[in-house]
């Protein structure tokens, strides 16, 4: 959507994934208070956004919504304020249904009057789900709410929750800033990675203005392994997926820290070229041995190669299965060890991977093939 928002994919944090509907105005600002705190606000993540159940469960007299008196007896707007003092943006979320997934009252018809009252509150960002949508199709929902928030005057983030429904990529690209291509993601390994085989199939739609969204990160939530964990980050950053942290950030182990914050992998996800990696090359049992990878500004090329079999194995990443001449020298750069590894790589690079976990590399050309 050209709305001069989401050139690079979205970060930051959201409710659902650890909260669901245990929140309130306090974890909403400790929260906030965490990504300064943490650091994680100046490596990028600085939405700070609210899922399902803020609501009351009715609207006001006037047919305004309003904020669940007792979780959010402050309001919204004095949350706002909260947030953007400290230089973060607030997020809110609707159904483009009569009620929310959670049975709060949803946006469809009420876009113009729901779109005013975010902007009132000063808003930065909506997540418009798909709940109790009445059977009609998506593309003739969710462009009511682009236009509303337009009209608005304010710029709001418009993120898609329609959960793959109508083949988004195909006809989102002018309605939302990002577009889920899949159904929810759970905290284990077996949805992760089909929901990763999902969304590869659109990578050819996302792009500056609107992204593939796979969905939130379970980075941090319990349900896999550290490895698991960082396979899951460093793919989600390859396909320029949305960066938005579920876990409780107040509460992170020192490894769910160090997956969030590394800043290489971090600056895949957000290279301003934009284009979402793919699964390019598949060997070994059931197609377990992957290497994802795709373009980067300055001619270079990240890598992640994934082992998604039982066991550990050697994956290689050959030139062509990256559409680099074969003669063609790199130099290699491992993201999650920050080290550079091969100073000139030629045809092809591998290394052994352990089982269920990933290694990620960016590759470098040397100059002297740019010359002439
Ligand atoms: C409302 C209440 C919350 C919680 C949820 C459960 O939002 O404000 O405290 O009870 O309902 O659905
Ligand atoms: C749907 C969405 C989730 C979350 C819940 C909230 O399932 O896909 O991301 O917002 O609703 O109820």
């Amino acid at each position: 959507l050209s709305n001069g928002l989401a050139q690079t994919p979205q970060m930051g944090w959201n409710s659902w994934n650890f909260f669901a509907c245990n929140i309130n105005e306090t974890l909403i600002k400790e929260t906030a208070d965490a990504l300064i705190s943490t650091g994680l606000a100046d490596l990028g993540y600085n939405n700070v956004n609210i899922d399902d159940c803020w609501e009351a469960v009715t609207r006001d007299i006037q047919g305004h919504l309003v904020p669940h008196s007792n979780t959010f007896p402050s309001g919204i707007k004095a949350l706002a304020d909260y947030v953007h003092d400290k230089g973060l943006k607030l997020g809110i979320y609707s159904s483009a249904g009569v009620f929310t997934c959670q049975v709060r009252p949803g946006s469809l018809f009420h876009e113009s009057d729901d779109a005013g009252t975010w902007a009132s509150w000063e808003v930065d960002y909506l997540k418009y789900d798909n709940c109790f949508n009445l059977g009609i199709k998506p593309i003739d929902r969710y462009p009511p709410m682009r236009d509303a928030l337009n009209s608005t005057g304010r710029k709001i983030f418009y993120s898609l929750c329609e959960w793959g429904e109508d083949d988004p990529a195909l006809w989102a690209g002018n309605v939302g800033n990002s577009w889920r291509t899949t159904d929810d993601i759970n905290d284990t390994w077996a949805s992760m990675t089909s929901i990763a085989d999902l969304n590869d199939k659109w990578a050819a739609y996302a792009g500056p203005g609107g992204w593939n969204d796979p969905d939130m990160l379970e980075v941090g939530n319990g349900g896999m392994t550290y490895l698991e964990y960082r396979s899951h980050f460093s793919i989600w950053a390859l396909v320029k997926a949305p960066l938005l942290i579920g876990c409780d950030v107040r509460n992170m182990t020192a490894e769910t820290f160090e997956i969030l914050s590394n800043k290489e992998v971090i600056a895949v996800n957000q290279d301003p070229l934009g284009i979402q990696g793919r699964k390019v090359k598949v060997t070994g049992k059931d197609g377990c041995l992957q290497v994802w990878a795709g373009p980067l500004s300055g001619n270079r090329f990240a890598v992640v190669l994934w082992n998604r079999c039982s066991e550990g194995g050697t994956i290689k990443a050959s030139w062509d299965s990256l559409g680099l001449e074969s003669n063609i020298s790199v130099s290699v750069r491992d993201l999650w060890e920050h080290e550079d590894v091969v100073a000139d790589a030629v045809g092809s690079f591998g290394v052994p991977v352990a089982a269920h976990s990933c290694e990620m590399f960016v590759l470098t050309p040397k100059l002297s093939h740019f010359r002439v």
